[in-house]
């Protein structure tokens, strides 16, 4: 492999910002649109796609003097304390940006609770509120009104953007906690919410379903893929900016070997843009697949142990193409499904575990890489052509 001297022109890891960002040109527009017209968005799509990024571009485009937009990621949070805190933070520092003001704030628009607030060594950066526990748990409901308050105090509209919000699921009493959020939210006139996450089941259930606390919270969007074409106009356009080329063909190749997943298209381009001298052929595709594949090649297998001998045949029988009527006699008896009952136990754990997610009513693998993976070492498969 050349070493090569320029920066490589494409991300993964991060979230996409600048040019590095493409398409997504009407998902951008429609979130824009919904934080100015205060409707509550909820976007849900499997890992790595890009809501992270979609969100963060539409919010940058949003915000102004008369419009804030703040993030909160609760990946991190362990419990409905911790989210208060974080929103109270967040909503202090994003509403203004001298030291004095939070300060102000702080004072003015906390009445029950008395935060403590504490400077880092970079004051603008690492400001930060705590609040005693047992005064927290008696009076939540100021700090949810917290983002209303300031923003209609200050007549400015506040957009509320809360990242892997299925993580808040796993807080004690979660549901407790989410029937908080939305009756606090559901008054609130200045401020428009924007909650995204992965783990399409769950957030389905606590946005569709009637009994749940945020049945009809907003619009409820699903992201979809970029597109093949996109793909191959961007790939060629990042090679040609750092005085490279590829043809459309083997873009092309870069987009489809990971069935249009952002975060792999970005990646498995990396590998080819890495080994490419001058312009990128067949050979350097293909020794840049393998090498995505044997990246994760310790994980996969680790992750692959912990399956059942019906999960990982439910698996091979996907990988076959079959993509429903996994109840049928005929594909019970040639994967080795079991029963059908049986059939749904699978389902289910497979779609708990992540590996699996069905679009109405089809099996897909989440992640295309894995799947790829899957063909070649557990099922033995050079090429999904011989399938
Ligand atoms: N619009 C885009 N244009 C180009 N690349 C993108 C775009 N969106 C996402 N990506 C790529 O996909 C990766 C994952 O994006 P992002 O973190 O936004 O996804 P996510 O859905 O929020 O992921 P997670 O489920 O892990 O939170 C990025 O690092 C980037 O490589
Ligand atoms: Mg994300």
């Amino acid at each position: 492999m050349s070493v090569q001297t320029s920066e490589s022109p494409f991300i993964f890891g991060r979230k996409a910002v600048g040019n590095s960002f493409t398409d997504r040109e009407n998902e951008t527009a429609k979130l824009v649109a919904n934080f100015k017209n205060r409707v509550n968005t909820v976007l849900i799509s499997p890992r790595r796609w890009g809501k992270s990024s979609l969100v963060k571009r539409a919010g940058d485009l949003s915000q102004s003097d008369s419009m804030k937009v703040i993030y909160i990621d609760a990946f991190s949070l362990r419990d409905a304390t911790e989210f208060y805190t974080v929103l109270a933070t967040e909503v202090i520092k994003g509403t203004s940006n001298t030291i004095e003001t939070w300060i102000d704030h702080v004072k003015r628009f906390f009445s029950r609770l008395s935060p403590r607030f504490s400077f880092g060594s970079d004051p603008l950066n690492s400001f930060e509120l705590s609040f005693e526990l047992e005064s927290m748990e008696k009076n939540y409901q100021e700090i949810l009104d917290l983002p209303e308050r300031i923003a209609s105090e200050k007549g400015i509209m506040l957009v509320v953007c809360i990242d892997e919000f299925q993580d808040t699921a796993n807080f004690n009493e979660s549901a407790l906690f989410h029937k908080r959020l939305r009756a606090a939210w559901q008054n609130h006139q200045s401020v428009t919410y924007c909650i995204y996450g992965s783990k399409q089941h769950m957030m389905s259930t606590l946005f569709e379903k009637q009994s749940m606390p945020f049945y009809k919270f907003g619009e409820n969007i699903y992201l979809r893929k970029i597109p093949v074409n996109d793909w191959v106009l961007f790939i060629i356009q990042k090679f040609a900016q750092t005085g490279k080329k590829i043809n459309e063909s083997i873009a092309q190749a870069i987009a489809v070997a990971v069935k249009c997943h952002s975060y792999y298209v970005q990646q498995l381009s990396h590998l080819v843009w890495q080994r490419t001298l001058q312009e990128a052929d067949d050979f350097v595709f293909t020794a840049a697949l393998d090498d995505l594949l044997s990246q994760n090649d310790m994980l996969y297998q680790r992750e692959t142990e912990l399956l059942s001998d019906t999960q990982l045949n439910f698996l091979k029988a996907i990988a076959s193409g079959i993509v429903s009527g996994f109840s049928n006699k005929e594909t019970l008896l040639k994967f080795g499904l079991g029963s059908s009952a049986n059939v749904n136990k699978i389902k289910k754990a497979l779609v708990d575990k992540e590996f699996v997610e069905f679009n109405n009513n089809s099996a897909e693998f989440l992640d295309p890489a894995y799947e790829l993976w899957f063909i070649r070492t557990i099922m033995k498969i050079k090429n999904r052509s011989e399938l």
